[in-house]
């Protein structure tokens, strides 16, 4: 019954945007703005399309972006569905499961995150290697479909080992090219802040953040930062075969790591203060992308 919805899905988008599209990107809390560097995009509000939900997040625009970002004709999800938002998880891994149907092959997921790792400061961003799942469902559950995948899927690979090199060559260069721009303004030359680190992603059903001892305890049990997204959506991407990459916004702190509080205000200030580095590396990984 799902594949049918997706296809319908599918159907209806292909009508709006005949073109092959090679990615599918969804974008976080704060991290709307790539969207809007879409080129000759056709923008479709969720409710347009059949059986998608409605975005009730603040800071969640709540459209598909379809165009092409140097070239390379994208899928934008301006927007997402959360587990904590009420909706069973099939719907939350609805667009992901739209985009196999539509044989898209790279899906390329995004979120802000808390950071359980000390190293890992405020703004940076962390390249996910691998994700926990502690949101207490598994968006597979139920009745499998062939037609996505297979019944027991591997999971030892979530996150393209050859895209998560990608993504680091790119990030090293922009740091880099950075040092180089600064060292030709100052006549002085700079250390290369290399701003992307890979850590594990723990997803957790939210929407309350978390006590600084469940931080800790993630923290045991090898966590690198948290967050209330993204798990669903790679598990159902790699159900598919798709190829995942998974990039987090550090937008702040874990609970009880400093002594402020966190709040949805200040993770979506974050989110807009790395919009612009967030926004190339993104550039530059999609046109790298098979
Ligand atoms: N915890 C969970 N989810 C989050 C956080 C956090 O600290 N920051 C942004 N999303």
């Amino acid at each position: 019954m799902n594949y049918e919805k997706a296809v319908e899905a599918a159907e209806f988008i292909k009508s709006k945007y005949d073109q092959e599209i090679k990615v599918a990107v969804v974008l976080g809390s704060g991290l709307g703005a790539f969207a809007d560097d879409v080129e000759n995009a056709v923008s479709i509000p969720y409710e347009e399309i059949p059986h998608f939900s409605k975005s009730t997040v603040e800071g969640h625009a709540g459209r598909l972006v379809l165009g092409e970002v140097e070239g390379v004709p994208v899928a934008v999800q301006q927007g997402r569905f959360h587990y904590y938002e009420g909706y069973d998880i099939d719907r939350v891994v609805f667009p992901v499961r739209t985009f196999s149907v539509l044989g898209i092959k790279n899906l390329l997921l995004t979120n802000a995150a808390g950071s359980v790792n000390t190293d890992f400061g405020q703004g940076s961003l962390m390249l996910i290697r691998d994700h926990i799942n502690l949101m207490g469902v598994n968006p597979l559950r139920g009745k499998n479909d062939e037609r996505f995948g297979v019944r027991f899927p591997d999971m030892t690979e979530v996150y393209a080992l050859e895209y998560q090199e990608i993504v680091l060559a790119e990030a090293k260069k922009m740091a880099q090219e950075k040092a180089a721009r600064i060292a030709a303004q100052t006549g002085s030359k700079q250390s290369v802040d290399y701003f992307v680190r890979r850590g594990v992603y723990c997803g957790l059903t939210g929407p309350s953040y978390e006590t600084p001892s469940e931080i800790r305890m993630l923290r045991f049990q090898g966590a690198d930062a948290v967050g209330m997204s993204t798990v669903p959506e790679a598990i159902t991407a790699r159900h598919a075969g798709m190829k995942v990459i998974g990039i987090s916004c550090i937008t702040n702190m874990a609970a009880g790591i400093s002594d402020d509080i966190i709040h949805h205000e200040e993770v979506m200030e974050m989110g807009a203060k790395v919009a612009e580095t967030f926004k190339e590396l993104l550039r530059r990984v999609i046109t790298k992308l098979n």
